[in-house]
């Protein structure tokens, strides 16, 4: 018998004895094999698109816990550089970009075709993994929501609030929508190719959904439209494939989002109550999440009744288990493993 993966298990909304699991960010900093791979690499954007390095950061974590699915190592910020946007890594400062802010910016983008060419080594990457990874082990695409790269786009990075796109939408709302018109064509596309290369569900990361969530009428607009433009336009093009949204932040509007966007799985962030989402949105979507990262830093009894309150509250309905945010570089690579125990059921006492 073919092992069907448990994560498009979950997402198709079959509640499992246990979960699966995997983590954001699974492959990073905290892991020494990751950080060899780095150097060897050079830089960060030179690891991304290398398919050999690239293939061997994402199956570092695979196998050395056995997680039920690999994510695709790549980043957000790839699809505004294949958009023709400069972008570069400032060492211990974040990503940086050219900041956009006119329309002749946004006239200037390349179109589909130049940025499948300069991302095809992305592609290349997805290729080489589904060859790789078990046939249990799900393989995970991914690109950011079109509100948080633009976020990136506009300020230039991810701090501040995220004035800089907030300002735009202000103050140049032609320029802005234009921007996000054309973010969700190239995600859409984007995630597509990754798909015809071999990812079976598709992450869209919307991590400052948060700074629109008290503007009801921005949040359905920029954070829940273009997720589900996304999500239909998948579902005609690529029947079949699931989706996880991950609208970071999104707070009470979680809810109407689950049945706005019809993802089949939502992702919450450490913030939201587990119990309430089970009651809110488990009965629409599955439900991914939320550990707080830091309890993979700090460990101990602490880490072991967080994961299993987590497991109570979630457990009893279509679930996949994940932390609320990605990984810390300070996480020990032990917590980890002691999490996929205590997850399994395999943790002694
Ligand atoms: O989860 C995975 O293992 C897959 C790979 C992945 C990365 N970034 C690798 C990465 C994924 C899915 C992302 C998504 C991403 N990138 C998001 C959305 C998720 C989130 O965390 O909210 C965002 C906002 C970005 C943009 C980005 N890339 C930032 C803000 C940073 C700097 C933060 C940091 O930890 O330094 C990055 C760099 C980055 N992306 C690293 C990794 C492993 C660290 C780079 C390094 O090795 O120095």
């Amino acid at each position: 018998m073919p092992s069907h993966p448990t994560l498009l298990r979950a997402l198709r909304g079959e509640t499992l004895p246990r979960p699966p699991i995997w983590l954001m960010r699974q492959a990073g900093r905290y892991l020494p094999e990751y950080r060899a791979t780095r150097a060897e690499a050079g830089s960060f954007l030179d690891l991304c698109y290398s398919p050999a390095l690239a293939t061997e950061v994402t199956l570092q974590p695979i196998r050395r816990y056995g997680f039920d699915a690999a994510i695709l190592f790549a980043d957000i910020l790839l699809v505004p550089h294949g958009l023709g946007r400069k972008l570069w890594f400032a060492e211990g400062e974040g990503p940086r970009l050219e900041p956009l802010t006119t329309a002749a910016d946004v006239a200037a983008l390349a179109d589909d075709a130049a940025m499948h060419a300069h991302l095809a080594p992305v592609y290349e990457t997805v290729r080489r993994l589904r060859a790789a990874l078990p046939e249990e082990t799900a393989l995970i695409g991914f690109a950011g929501a079109p509100w948080t790269v633009a976020t990136y786009m506009i300020a230039g990075r991810g701090k501040d609030e995220q004035a800089g796109a907030k300002a735009l939408m202000r103050e140049a709302p032609d320029v802005f929508a234009a921007l996000m018109g054309r973010l969700i064509d190239a995600t859409t596309a984007y995630l597509e190719a990754q798909i015809d290369a071999g990812a079976q569900v598709v992450k869209l990361f919307d991590s400052w959904a948060g700074a629109l969530v008290d503007d009801a009428a921005a949040f359905e607009a920029w954070i829940q439209e273009p997720a589900r433009e996304i999500r239909s336009r998948l579902a005609r093009t690529r029947p079949g494939v699931p989706i996880i949204a991950f609208p970071r932040g999104a707070g009470a509007r979680y809810e109407a989002f689950a049945k706005a966007v019809m993802a089949e799985g939502v992702a919450i962030d450490s913030e939201t109550p587990a119990a309430w989402a089970r009651d809110h949105l488990q009965p629409h979507v599955a439900v991914q999440g939320n550990l707080d990262p830091a309890l993979l830093v700090r460990g101990g009894e602490e880490l072991d009744a967080a994961a299993e309150a987590v497991l109570d509250a979630l457990g009893a309905g279509p679930f996949i288990f994940n932390l609320g945010h990605g990984i810390t570089p300070d996480a020990d690579p032990d917590n980890v493993a002691r999490l996929v125990q205590v997850v399994r059921g395999e943790a002694g006492r």
